[in-house]
């Protein structure tokens, strides 16, 4: 990241230029430093370190999410600040005395923002200095003493400061989205973990009850099978709300959600993960159709057994019928015999239709590869299977699974709950 240092010394000449002119063009925008971190630090690095700044538009969402308003004694932290967009946003919030060194002792001792990297912390304090300028105060004290009124902004690993964050009433993070080896053992996670499930549980556990949370999180969190049981023990660390979000911004295609709520230890807490749609109250396709992954995975799994045909998502045309597969292979594991539907597991969001079936008919066991779920009626064969085709056009179902899942594989759980009435 020390490439950003150029950002930065763009930063103290606006400050310098403030002193000279008493103007300047900048307008603190965090878009701004998202661009300018883009243009400077290769996309490679930033994904490395999950380094993607929060946009104006969603930060204040942030901070309004916060369950109560910030008084006299609140302290606001952002445990991985980065280049503090979520700190401007909270600052909006705060009142700003006449000079600017009056401002920055108040503001300095509510806010606290930490990153692990010198150069963002940095340009968090700049920028915060440039606001309250930008807010009306005078200038009076010289760039080095403004940034001395900021002691609680500081260079850190946030895991490693339960002590301080132990002492914030509110708490606004978009903790790293990239993934890492854990060194700690998780209930609900073993190997490689999304660090924006482990910063989020480690904070809002180091956190005291009442602490109001508002966290900017990947979607999969919310959706995923996998993270079932991380929703499990967030939902003993805090009450919440959710808030479905879309997509991160235009560069960066990843969905996400904001979890807001206050810290609490009681066993009782509730987060509505999923929304009841109205939809729910009817019938869901896991009532008719048993529902499974396909089983073969090919770099894997050895050619023994018996002789199956064989199928994949390259094989077969999107919504028809297929008959005959071309391709066979021998295999030892579980099969599907005819009529089933498949439907392709990779689908997200931006897709025109989130679940694509073929029909897949015969007599024969069939070998069905891992990318495709399996559903087989309950009852009523191949009538169904018919039925269940048209049905997966309509709009409703797309509806459904954006709000569901909406990250880039479908789960059997979240196809198991679409909506689905016979009739
Ligand atoms: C997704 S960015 C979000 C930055 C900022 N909160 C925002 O919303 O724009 C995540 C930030 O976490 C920082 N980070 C990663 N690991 C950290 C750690 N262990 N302690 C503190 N900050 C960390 C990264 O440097 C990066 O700036």
């Amino acid at each position: 990241m020390e490439d950003f240092a150029k950002y930065n010394s763009n930063l103290e000449n606006i400050f310098h230029l403030w002193i000279d002119t008493s103007s300047t063009p900048y307008t603190n925008k965090s878009s701004n430093v998202a661009e300018q971190i883009r243009s400077l630090v290769s996309i490679d690095a930033l994904k490395e370190s999950g380094v993607f700044f929060t946009g104006d538009n969603l930060a204040d969402k942030a901070i309004r999410e916060l369950a109560a308003p910030f008084t006299e004694g609140s302290y606001i932290i952002d445990p991985t600040c980065g280049s503090g967009n979520l700190l401007i946003a909270a600052t909006k919030l705060l009142h700003v005395l006449p000079t600017a060194s009056e401002t920055l002792k108040t503001w300095g001792g509510k806010l606290c923002g930490i990153d692990i990297f010198p150069e963002f912390v940095y340009c968090t304090k700049l920028r915060i200095i440039l606001e309250v300028l930008i807010r009306g105060a005078t200038l009076d004290e010289p760039l080095e003493k403004l940034l001395s009124y900021l002691p609680n902004i500081f260079q850190g690993n946030c895991l490693d400061f339960t002590t301080e964050i132990s002492k914030a009433t509110h708490i606004v993070m978009n903790p790293p989205f990239n993934a890492s080896d854990s060194v700690v053992d998780y209930e609900w996670a073993k190997g490689k973990i999304s660090n924006a499930a482990v910063y989020y549980y480690e904070i809002v556990k180091s956190a005291n009850d009442g602490c109001c949370v508002s966290a900017i999180l990947p979607d999969v969190l919310r959706s995923g099978s996998r993270f079932k049981n991380w929703r499990d023990s967030a939902s003993n660390l805090s009450d919440g709300k959710i808030s479905i979000e879309g997509r991160f911004d235009n560069l960066t295609d990843i969905d996400i959600f904001i979890l807001s709520g206050i810290k609490s230890s009681a066993t009782d807490n509730t987060i509505p993960w999923q929304k009841k749609s109205e939809c729910l109250q009817t019938s869901q396709l896991g009532e008719f159709f048993n529902i499974s992954v396909g089983t073969v995975v090919p770099y894997r799994d050895p050619h023994e057994g018996e002789l199956y045909s064989y199928i994949h998502p390259k094989i077969l045309p999107k919504w028809e019928e297929y008959e005959k597969p071309q391709e066979f292979r021998y295999y030892s594991g579980k099969t599907h015999t005819p009529p089933f539907v498949v439907i392709r597991r990779t689908s997200g969001p931006r897709d025109k239709c989130r679940a694509v079936p073929t029909l897949i008919l015969g007599t024969a066991p069939i070998a069905v590869e891992n990318h495709l779920i399996v559903l087989k009626p309950k009852s009523g064969g191949l009538k169904n299977c018919r039925e269940l085709m048209k049905a997966l056009e309509k709009e409703y179902v797309n509806e459904f699974l954006n709000e569901r899942i909406r990250c880039r594989h479908l789960t059997v759980t979240a196809v198991s709950e679409i909506p689905w009435s016979k009739s």
